[in-house]
C-alpha cells in the first residue's frame, strides 16, 4: 500500500477560469459556515455542554492494516481527508489528531492540524481520546471521537451527534445509525441497533435485531446499522475506559454495551449515510473507485 504525506499534493494546473469558480464556491461556502458557526455559538445564553472538541485518534501500528492513517486515497493521506471533512462541522470549537506516532504527527502538522501526542499504551481509540482530552489546555464539555478511517464522514453527522448531547442532558453518549441494507442483515461486522421511541439506545448487537419470528429478514422492517462515530460528555469519558467490562459487552465484543449495561443513557440519531470505512488495504481501492464515480477528490 502506498503511504504518502505531502502537504503539497495539489494536482497540477487546470484552467485558471475553473480555478476561480471553484474558489468562489469555496469562499461562499466558507462564509456560510462562518456565519452559521457564529449564530450557533452566539446568542445570549451559553448552551448546555457548549464547548466541543473533535478528536481523531490515529495509531500507526494496526494488526490489520499497518500505517493506515497515512495511506494515500486519491493522492491525499486518509487522515487528512478525515480532518478536512471534520473541519466543515460547525459545532466543533477545536479539532485535534491524537497519535502515538511521530510520523503521523509530522504529517498532520504538515497539512495544518493540531496534534496531541498520546502514549503507546492506549488500548483503543476511546482511551486515546481520553488521554488527549486531559492534555489539552482548554476545558471541553463534549468530545467527538472521529474515526480516522471514514474519509467521507459527513460534517452534518458530527453536528447531529453533538446537538443530540446538548439537547439530551440525561444522556452521556451519542452516536448515529443509518438504514441497514438487507444483504448485511447477518454480517456480524455490521452492528445493529434498536432504539426506544425517544431515540435512546436499547441495545446493540452483531446479530440481527429485532429478530423476526419467521427467522427471515423482514423486508418491511427499518433495521438500523450503527455508524462508528460517537460523542461523549467529557466527564463521562474520564470514567468510561475504567468501567469494568460487562457480560454483554464481552459476549458481543461491543464496547458501547458497557455504557448501557451500567445504566447510562445513549442518544441515537438516524442519518442518511452510506458507511464506507477503510478497514483493509482492499478497501482503499474500493474507496477510490467510489470517489471517482462520484467526482469527489
Ligand atoms: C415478520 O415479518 C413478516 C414479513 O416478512 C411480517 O409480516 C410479520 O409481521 C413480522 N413479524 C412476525 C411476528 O411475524
Ligand atoms: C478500551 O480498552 C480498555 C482496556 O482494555 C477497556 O477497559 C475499555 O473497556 C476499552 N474501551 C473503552 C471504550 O474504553
Amino acid at each position: 500500500m502506498k503511504e504518502i504525506c505531502s502537504s503539497s499534493s495539489s494536482s497540477g494546473s487546470s484552467s485558471s477560469k475553473s480555478v476561480w469558480i471553484v474558489h468562489g464556491v469555496v469562499a461562499a461556502a466558507a462564509v456560510g459556515v462562518a456565519i452559521s458557526a457564529y449564530a450557533y455559538r452566539g446568542g445570549l445564553f451559553r448552551k448546555f455542554r457548549s464547548r466541543v472538541v473533535g478528536i481523531i485518534p490515529a495509531r500507526y501500528a494496526s494488526s490489520r492494516f499497518q500505517g493506515k492513517p497515512l495511506v494515500s486515497i486519491l493522492g491525499k493521506p486518509m487522515i487528512q481527508r478525515t480532518w478536512e471533512r471534520a473541519r466543515l462541522a460547525i459545532t466543533l470549537d477545536h479539532i485535534v489528531v491524537a497519535t502515538d506516532d511521530e510520523k503521523i504527527a509530522e504529517c498532520c502538522r504538515g497539512f495544518g492540524a493540531d496534534v496531541v501526542m498520546t502514549s503507546e499504551s492506549c488500548r483503543n481509540g476511546t482511551e486515546r481520546c481520553n488521554e488527549a482530552l486531559q492534555k489539552l489546555e482548554k476545558k471541553y464539555d463534549v468530545v467527538v471521537n472521529i474515526q480516522g478511517d471514514e474519509p467521507l464522514i459527513e460534517p452534518e453527522i458530527i453536528d447531529g451527534i453533538v446537538k443530540a448531547l446538548q439537547t439530551a442532558p440525561d444522556a452521556v453518549f451519542s452516536t448515529a445509525v443509518t438504514s441497514l441494507k438487507h444483504e448485511d442483515a447477518f454480517d456480524p461486522n455490521r452492528v445493529k441497533c434498536v432504539v426506544d421511541n425517544r431515540g435512546y439506545a436499547i441495545y446493540f448487537s452483531r446479530g440481527l435485531i429485532p429478530y423476526n419470528k419467521s427467522g427471515k429478514v423482514n423486508s418491511q422492517f427499518p433495521y438500523l446499522l450503527h455508524l462508528g462515530i460517537q460523542a461523549y460528555d467529557s466527564k463521562f469519558l474520564k470514567i468510561y475506559p475504567e468501567l469494568a467490562p460487562t457480560p454483554l459487552q464481552l459476549e458481543e465484543d461491543l464496547e458501547q454495551l458497557k455504557v448501557l449495561e451500567n445504566g447510562y443513557k445513549m442518544k441515537v440519531i438516524k442519518v442518511d449515510h452510506e458507511a464506507h470505512g477503510v478497514d483493509t488495504p482492499e478497501d482503499v481501492e474500493k474507496m477510490e473507485t467510489l470517489m471517482r464515480e462520484r467526482n469527489l477528490s
